[in-house]
């Protein structure tokens, strides 16, 4: 199964649930134009559609943002865009004196299958941390705390919890289910 992506975190990530349900995946590392969207759903369909033109094959792509309560919402389906302005500095300083911290990360897949699109979401709650800490994953881990750690501290373990998780799980289950029918 191709994942397509150019975040080699997101790969690594799908690599090790994909074992769990024998499931191979290819990575086809490219950066393609992320359409506008409201919501992660739309961005991510728009992209597989966009992509399927030029893909001829099964293969699925994945949108994440992070989701802030205090902020309504914000950055969400804008999370890259935050990221590579502010980044988790930035977030940081905006959730200064801030007490409600809740968040939480959330997984769109778009699966097309040579001739459709389907989609598999995944949602992992947790709070803004004070400081950044932890050096592993990516983006946004080294804040996003779960319990009293952060995803950048907790390593190969966030893969057990994660949004990506998540979505990935309820994605294998759906392709072995079909590849039995
Ligand atoms: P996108 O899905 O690649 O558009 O990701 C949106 C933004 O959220 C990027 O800046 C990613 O680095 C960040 N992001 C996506 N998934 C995760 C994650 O699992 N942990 C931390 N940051 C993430």
């Amino acid at each position: 199964m191709l994942f397509i992506t150019s975040n080699e975190g997101k790969f690594k990530e799908a690599r090790e649930v994909a074992k769990l349900f024998s499931v191979e995946i290819e990575w086809l590392k490219i950066e393609y134009e992320e359409p506008q969207g409201n919501t992660l759903e739309e961005i991510a369909t728009k992209s597989a559609e966009m992509l399927s033109r030029v893909i001829k094959r099964p293969f699925f792509i994945e949108d994440s943002g992070l989701f802030i309560e205090s902020l309504n919402g914000f950055p969400g389906p804008y999370s890259s865009y935050v990221f590579k302005t502010i980044g988790n500095k930035g977030i940081i300083k905006l959730l200064e004196g801030v007490q409600n911290r809740k968040a939480y990360f959330k997984a769109v897949i778009a699966f097309f299958d040579g001739k459709d699109i389907k989609i598999f979401d995944g949602i992992v709650y947790g709070e803004i941390a004070k400081e950044i800490r932890g050096d592993k994953g990516f983006g946004f881990d080294p804040i996003f705390l779960y319990a009293d750690r952060t995803f950048a501290e907790m390593g190969e373990e966030k893969n057990l919890v994660s949004h990506r998780r998540k979505a990935l799980e309820k994605f294998f289950s759906y392709l072995k289910l079909i590849s039995k029918s």
